[in-house]
This record gives C-alpha cells, sequence and structure tokens, in this order.
C-alpha cells in the first residue's frame, strides 16, 4: 500500500468533519438510484469502492441491501463511517482497508453483483493503476454484474483534496471500460460541495458482459 496516499487520505479525514469534506452528500444520489436500477437481490453483494464516510453505506442498509462491502484506503475513514451507523448495522458491513491500486484483501472479493465509485477512479492519473484497477473489477464482478462509476466530468475541476484528477465523458468512459462492460446508462450530475462551490460529474452504470 502505497504509505504517502494512505497518509494524505488520512489526514484529510482526522482533519476535516464529514460534513466539510468536499464530496460529502447527506443521500447518496444518484448512485443510489442507479443501483436500485440494477435490481439485484438485497443479499447480492455489492463493493462501494473508497467508501470514505460516504452515506451510500446507510442508505443501502436502509433500503435492505445485507451483503455490502466497504473499501478504502484510509483506516481513519472507515472507522469515521462505523461512526454513522449504529452497532448492528457497522457489523453487518465488510470493511476493508486496501489500496485499490495495489490491492491485496479486495483479491478476495467474488461475484460482485454491483461495483460503485464515486470520485476514486478518477485519482488514477497512471495507465498502471487504471488497469490494475480494470483487472480487478474483470476478476470479482459477476458475469452480468453492474458498475456504476461517477468521476469528474471533462468539464469539471482539475484537482480534488489538492491531487490531479483525470476527468471523464462518457466517451472516454466507455473507450476505459467498453472492452468487457456495456453502457447502460448515463448522466450529467452538477454536485453542490459544502462551501457552495459546483462540480460536474458524469455518472454511468455499465453491465458486465456474459462470457461464452
Ligand atoms: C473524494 S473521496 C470520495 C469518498 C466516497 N466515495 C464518497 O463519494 O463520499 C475519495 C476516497 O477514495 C479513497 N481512496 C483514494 N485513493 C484510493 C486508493 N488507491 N484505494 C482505495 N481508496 C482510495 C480516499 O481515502 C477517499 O475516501
Amino acid at each position: 500500500m502505497t504509505s504517502s496516499l494512505k497518509e494524505h487520505w488520512n489526514k484529510k479525514y482526522i482533519n476535516d468533519p464529514i460534513t466539510q469534506l468536499g464530496w460529502y452528500e447527506t443521500k447518496s444520489f444518484p448512485s443510489i438510484q442507479l443501483i436500485e436500477q440494477c435490481a439485484v437481490p438485497k443479499y447480492y453483494p455489492i463493493v462501494d469502492i473508497g467508501s470514505g464516510t460516504s452515506i451510500l453505506i446507510s442508505n443501502l442498509l436502509e433500503l435492505g441491501y445485507n451483503n455490502l462491502y466497504a473499501i478504502d484506503i484510509s483506516n481513519v475513514a472507515l472507522e469515521k463511517a462505523k461512526t454513522l451507523l449504529n452497532k448492528e448495522q457497522a457489523a453487518q458491513v465488510h470493511w476493508m482497508v486496501d489500496d485499490i491500486t495495489n490491492p491485496s484483501s479486495a483479491l478476495q472479493l467474488q461475484n460482485i453483483a454491483v461495483w460503485h465509485d464515486r470520485a476514486v477512479f478518477h485519482f488514477l492519473t497512471k495507465e498502471q493503476h487504471r488497469q490494475t484497477y480494470h483487472s480487478l473489477m474483470q476478476k470479482v464482478v459477476m458475469p452480468g454484474g453492474f458498475i456504476i462509476m461517477a468521476t469528474f466530468a471533462s468539464n469539471g475541476a482539475t484537482k480534488c483534496s489538492g491531487l490531479p484528477v483525470q476527468r471523464y465523458s462518457v466517451e472516454s468512459l466507455c473507450e476505459f471500460f467498453g472492452d468487457g462492460f456495456r453502457l447502460i446508462k448515463n448522466l450529467d450530475y452538477t454536485y453542490r460541495m459544502p462551501s457552495g462551490d459546483v462540480r460536474p460529474y458524469v455518472y454511468a452504470r455499465f453491465q458486465k458482459m456474459q462470457t461464452e
């Protein structure tokens, strides 16, 4: 695991209250909508990549999803995320501290029905890291399973949390994920940060093609 990257994120989560983070949402919209549209049974595994302190896990538990994985490079984020849930809820979730660009425990995931990533993939500015991400996704998502990607849009910001990001259009997401994954739906979404600034995102839902 890249320790400087882990330190960067841990510092962010130590210093900033959850509600002041530049990606804080009171409700995970449109992620929830896109996940619900996958119409997978509630006991199928769903993974939130770079889950941080997102309210998504809480929202999904409330909807009855009960096989959730939250992965993040920051142990501080995941510890804080647990405080958003009651004890029983927190115990239901599989928490994994791992670096998605150099995975270890994440390699054990299997038959993932929905892979969700909001504002994590866009930090992978090195092709090698993107390829590692793609290979992991290809390995762990079940045939017919879904991936939901939310990244800064091509007209969006060039940095997030002080780090450079790779911006995407639906076309460039398709170019990257299109081999093996079929685009089902995409939408543009303008997110308003706690500071009041706005951040254009692109959301895309793909389905993994069935192999022969
Ligand atoms: C901008 S935040 C988004 C958090 C969450 N997805 C949300 O929408 O609220 C990016 C998250 O990705 C995590 N992260 C960054 N690089 C990562 C990596 N290589 N592996 C795993 N998690 C990573 C960070 O710790 C942080 O929690």
